[in-house]
């Protein structure tokens, strides 16, 4: 196809994604975009790393605190309710919470949102093998559709926002994504958001930087989608992953590596677009968080912190918030 039939369709959210953050200067593109099938089932082995603790460390807070969790997560008023999870995934710990539900006999539906529809179908399939009797009411879509619709949804809900996915927000945005979480929750509907824990700097370096290269592979998948939607020529073998930790901002930082000097070409957008020898693009942030940090943030979003569970390490710590009365 020419490039000037393919530029008279619409630019694709992607595309112009793509087009604003190759022209700016460091050149970034956001982590949304990891999660094509492919970057959600490296996901799924990211999870799986041992150097990769945030996921055990969560699971581990569920395994041990799973019946208070359910508790202090149900709203605060009778009748159904629904359970919505943004970046629902593959759902492993959240199963530990729908069973307490069943186990306790919770009149609930459970909402699932995921913006990979391979991640979704796989997640549905399970539980209607794994527990026949839950109600579920999947949705495909990214986290802004997702806001939106949660305003609309009437009746009372519990939230969840697992995995430290809060951590992948830069700091404002983090802010308002979490003002427009609260802004449709009445005063009895609650709020699970799992943070990852600042710790030895190594730890968490060694997280985004495992000896068996998945999580470069993670990275790297985000050219190979751009040569495959957008027609794109990245040639893999000229890029790096790379990742800092600043125990100062708690931030990881990911980045892709051009290893030298090299023109891409993008016929979607009908530019080419020229990288330094050792210039990246700034691809993922991985917030960590202090217990006093996510105070000041529910406070900031106008919520209260009800409840704080952390597993025994103090790796991990999932909130329970609701918005004041
Ligand atoms: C999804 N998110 C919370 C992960 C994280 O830890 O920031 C994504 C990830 N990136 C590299 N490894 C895992």
């Amino acid at each position: 196809m020419s490039s000037s039939s393919t530029l008279s369709r619409p630019l694709s959210a992607l595309a112009q994604h793509v087009a604003t953050g190759l022209r700016q200067t460091p050149k970034a593109l956001s982590s949304m975009y990891f999660y094509d099938d492919a970057g959600s089932r490296l996901f799924q082995q990211i999870m799986a790393l041992p150097e990769y603790y945030p996921t055990r460390a969560e699971f581990a807070i569920f395994e041990q605190h799973g019946a208070a969790i359910a508790e202090a997560l149900r709203p605060a008023v009778n009748g159904p309710f629904a359970l919505v999870e943004l970046g629902a995934g593959d759902g492993s710990k959240t199963k530990v919470l729908l069973r307490e539900f069943l186990r306790t006999d919770a009149d609930f539906t459970y909402a699932p949102v995921d913006i990979s529809a391979g991640a979704m179908s796989g997640l549905v399939n399970g539980l209607q093998q794994e527990m026949p009797g839950l109600q579920v009411a999947p949705v495909v879509s990214d986290y802004a559709t997702a806001l939106s619709q949660l305003g609309s949804r009437p009746g009372s809900k519990g939230v969840l926002f697992l995995g430290s996915n809060i951590g992948n927000f830069a700091p404002a945005d983090r802010l308002s994504f979490l003002r427009q979480l609260a802004a449709p929750l009445a005063p009895a509907d609650r709020l699970l958001i799992g943070f990852d824990l600042q710790k030895d700097p190594r730890r968490i370096r060694a997280a985004y930087d495992d000896s068996q290269g998945v999580t470069a592979a993670f990275n790297l998948n985000l050219l190979t989608r751009l040569n495959r939607e957008l027609h794109a020529d990245f040639d893999l073998a000229n890029w790096q992953h790379f990742t800092d930790y600043s125990p100062l901002s708690g931030a990881v930082r990911s980045f892709l590596v051009s290893t030298r000097a090299q023109q891409v070409r993008i016929p979607a957008l009908d530019e080419t677009f020229q990288f330094a020898a050792w210039e990246v693009i700034h691809t993922e942030n991985s917030f960590k968080f202090t217990l006093p940090q996510i105070e000041e943030l529910a406070a900031q979003a106008g919520l209260r912190v009800v409840d704080t569970f952390t597993d025994a390490d103090t790796d991990f710590a999932d909130v329970v918030m609701a918005a004041h009365e």
